[in-house]
């Protein structure tokens, strides 16, 4: 079997497949009706064909993401490389209060990651937020705390505000970024992306297929399903516009897949940037993670398709798919 190319992830020495799996849809809640069995075949599938990184949150489906993986990595843990991420729960940002504002009591909710994930260690502990007030420093201590204990690896920030990242890793000794990235929103590769080559952050891309509108699979007439948050996108007329804006992108991508997949090729893309690591796209099904899969093992973009794909979202353009 050809394996998926394992990359180091920035300072942390640890070695991740370039593809990874993005396991917040397998809570259950925001993107509609997931099974638990579907959810733990497709982690299953996932390492049976060569994934070796998982990336959770205590917030997705209020924890029952983590137990899932926790669930899955029963006998097996050395086979996992797992990112978690802590900070949404009791955060206020106008209110400016967080659950955390002490050192014990982040490492107290970090513990109880490790208690959903039933394991003893965190590859990747990742600020879920991007806030300074009130408790940045108190994230970056307790992360270094439990660093020293061997309760975590390395550590990381969740943020597209390059301000933020750079405050984030003043000292130089956070080890990740995770941001999101595809061809309609090419926004990291102007400042952000330099920054993190230069510092030595491992790259985690979180919205490769742009929540699934890079698939090709959605027209302007789609509906999602009950609790699925992307309804808004037709809801909201301010969203509806930029969705069309983006379903006529996709129109044009069409041209380029070339035996491909369109997220294949948009998984391609992202993979290919220098500043990335790993691509983690979410899965709610095997046939879509074995789509994907592929993706990692095709032969890369030529500099003619990626030449018209800079003429369809210019470098450094397209809009950012997540507020945050
Ligand atoms: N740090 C943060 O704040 C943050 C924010 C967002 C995401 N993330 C992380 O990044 C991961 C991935 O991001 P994402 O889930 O937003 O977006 P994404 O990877 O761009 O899209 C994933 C969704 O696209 C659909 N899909 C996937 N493969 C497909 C295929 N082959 N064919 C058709 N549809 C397919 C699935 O949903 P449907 O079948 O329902 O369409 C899937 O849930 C998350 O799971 C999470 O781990 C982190």
């Amino acid at each position: 079997m050809v394996e998926i190319e394992k990359r180091v992830l920035g300072k942390s020495g640890i070695e991740v497949t370039k593809l990874g799996l993005g396991l917040w849809a397998i809570g259950g809640d925001q993107w509609g009706v997931v099974e638990d069995h579907e959810s733990l075949d497709v982690i299953s599938a996932a390492l049976d064909l060569g994934i070796n990184f998982f990336d959770t949150a205590d917030v997705y489906g209020g924890g029952h993401s983590e137990e899932l993986l926790g669930k899955a990595m029963q006998g097996r843990r050395d086979k996992f490389i797992v990112g978690t991420k802590i900070g949404w729960l009791g955060f206020d940002g106008e209110k400016v209060v967080s659950a955390y504002d002490t050192v014990e009591k982040l490492v107290a909710g970090v513990e109880s990651n490790l208690k959903r994930l039933d394991t003893d260690y965190i590859d990747v502990i990742q600020s879920h937020i991007d806030f300074r007030e009130p408790t940045m420093e108190v994230f970056i201590e307790g992360f270094q705390k439990l660093q020293g204990q061997g309760k975590v690896r390395a550590y990381g920030v969740s943020t597209s505000n390059f301000e933020y990242l750079q405050a984030f890793n003043a000292e130089n000794r956070a080890s990740t970024l995770q941001i999101d990235y595809s061809i309609l929103n090419r926004t990291p590769e102007k400042e952000i992306f330099p920054y993190t080559i230069e510092n030595d952050l491992g790259v985690l891309v979180r919205g490769p297929l742009a929540m699934g509108i890079l698939t090709g699979k959605f027209t302007k007439d789609t509906e999602f399903g009950e609790g699925d948050f992307r309804q808004r996108w037709i809801d909201n007329e301010d969203e509806y516009q930029v969705f069309l804006n983006d379903l006529a992108k996709v129109e044009k991508l069409k041209a380029l897949t070339n035996g491909r997949t369109l997220g294949q090729l948009a998984i391609q893309f992202v993979m290919a940037h220098p500043a990335v690591t790993v691509a983690i796209p979410g899965a709610k099904r095997v046939s879509q993670l074995e789509q994907n899969v592929k993706a990692a093992l095709l032969p890369p973009l030529t500099a003619e398709e990626r030449q018209l794909i800079d003429e369809i979202t210019p470098q450094g353009g397209g809009r950012k798919i997540w507020p945050a």
